[in-house]
């Protein structure tokens, strides 16, 4: 079996072309008939291409099992895994099929994606944390160091640990030297690479996930190179496990996986292997070209290079103008006709990809230097700088899957010390959990949360009047209000 050849998507066309009269789901019937808005913006191909997973005649060949097999080969082959998986659920789901069969303990960053959480109130695994530190001068969480790793590991002995590399930011741990105390220790690695697909690509890139040794990563394919929302492969070295997280799949995924979404992968995928340096080194030009340009504007900064290992994120700040990343966001969004990836208190972050041109980080950097300008007219003060200083992780009276089947109800934020929560109070940004189900408000938190609302900090999971969600009884632990 070649690299040049697609053959889910092969297999779905030569279905498509064989005009088959359906009398099978989905009740669209493989014609856009009365959807004319649909037909007018997604074309007839999408319907064509979107039989049911029932359909199976290998003698028209598209005998959708195996080509579905065949395709997941090659894509273990490129991005150099044992066995991989095919995903409609993004890395969510990925996450989610390698978490479920967790038994022990999974050691965690504090700042992980939502994702890792809710894997762990539907395994039987236990969330243990790494807390997370933020630079000091950019405000950013961090990914976490070798030696913290290697102390929890020590204390914790965990059965996994799950890295997110690179974080949104892209910044990344020492990532072979993790992969190798996971070893030594004999840990589980597991790597939410949601942001990371394009690194195999490029030298100029970080080391993907299995090239440090880790047991299994899940990529969002749909992020960085280019297949549709909502697709992701999980690549894996570990057969074992491998094969529980398939178990996984069997348990949590739709019995009706879109054929769209699953032959835009295997095309992606042959289209990489082709081209894929290529592309991820064009998109790395212009990231260079866009980066070199926007430290020429008075007054921008960029996060520099130690902060920073994947040059494509491009994240900057007009801070000394005054200007907060959200509302550059904004303003970019506004009058300029340019969304941005997110933004926070000081950055902008801009993801340059290998769906950019020349064209499109041109508009971007001519709009950061004439806001710069017309804010520079204006006379721009600096922002004021902030420190971030979070409060201790609070202490655990029951797991997150215990504390997700208890009986809830709302008390005013003020009177929450004592009682275990019901729910994440989340920051936004940088997203990371103030307290999350199952963990005890404690004074230092509940002031924190209290400040963090009266300064108009976002706080996902903060309700209506500064309620907040705690178990009914403290989940039949004793209340201990202080
Ligand atoms: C670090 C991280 N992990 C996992 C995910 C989930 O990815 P998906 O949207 O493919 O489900 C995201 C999404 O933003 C993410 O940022």
């Amino acid at each position: 079996m070649k690299q040049e050849q697609a053959p889910f998507w092969e297999a779905l066309v030569a279905y498509a072309r064989q005009r088959v009269v359906p009398f099978h789901t989905p009740g669209h019937k493989l014609r856009p008939g009365a959807f004319s808005r649909l037909q007018e913006e997604l074309g007839t191909g999408v319907f064509a291409l979107d039989p049911s997973d029932q359909v199976e005649a290998p003698e028209l060949e598209h005998d959708f099992v195996r080509a579905l097999d065949r395709a997941q080969e090659l894509a273990a082959q490129l991005f150099g895994a044992r066995r991989t998986l095919f995903i409609v659920n993004g890395t969510t789901g990925g996450v989610h099929f390698l978490l479920l069969p967790a038994t022990g303990d999974v050691l965690i960053p504090r700042f992980s994606h939502q994702s890792v959480y809710s894997a762990l109130v539907l395994s039987q695994g236990r969330a243990v944390y790494l807390p997370t530190a933020y630079d000091p001068d950019w405000l950013i969480p961090l990914p976490p160091v070798v030696s913290a790793v290697q102390r929890a590991l020590q204390e914790m002995r965990p059965q996994a640990l799950i890295v997110t590399h690179p974080t949104y930011y892209g910044t990344v741990s020492d990532l072979e030297a993790i992969g190798r105390l996971a070893k030594e220790n004999n840990v589980l690695l597991f790597v939410d690479e949601a942001h990371g697909g394009h690194f195999l690509f490029s030298p100029e890139l970080p080391k993907t996930g299995l090239q440090c040794g880790a047991d299994a990563v899940v990529q969002s394919t749909h992020k960085t190179l280019g297949s549709f929302t909502q697709t992701s492969m999980l690549h894996s070295n570990n057969d074992l496990w491998f094969s529980k997280a398939v178990q996984a799949q069997q348990v949590l995924q739709t019995t009706s996986p879109s054929f769209v979404f699953l032959g835009a992968l295997d095309e992606v995928r042959r289209v990489l292997a082709a081209q894929g340096e290529e592309l991820v080194g064009r998109a790395l030009e212009l990231a260079q070209w866009c980066r070199h340009r926007l430290a020429e504007i008075e007054y921008a900064e960029l996060l520099p290079a130690h902060l920073q290992a994947d040059p494509t994120k491009i994240v900057f700040s007009l801070r000394q103008l005054g200007l907060t990343g959200i509302e550059v966001e904004r303003i970019l969004r506004v009058d300029y006709n340019i969304q941005v990836e997110l933004s926070d208190y000081y950055t902008v972050l801009a993801l340059i990809t290998l769906g950019d041109t020349s064209e499109t980080v041109d508009k971007l950097v001519h709009a950061v230097r004439d806001l710069a300008a017309r804010r520079t007219h204006l006379g721009g003060q600096p922002l004021p700088r902030y420190r971030l200083d979070f409060p201790e992780l609070p202490p655990a009276a029951l797991s997150l899957r215990e504390a997700f089947f208890q009986d809830k109800e709302l008390v005013p934020l003020e009177q929450a010390a004592g009682r275990v929560s019901g729910a994440f109070l989340t920051l936004y940004p940088p997203g990371v959990p103030l307290i999350v189900p199952g963990e005890v408000f404690t004074k230092a938190i509940v002031e924190h949360a209290r400040w963090c609302a009266g300064i108009g900090w976002y706080t996902r999971g903060l309700m209506a009047g500064q309620k907040v969600l705690v178990l009914k009884d403290n989940g039949g632990r004793c209340r201990t209000v202080r």
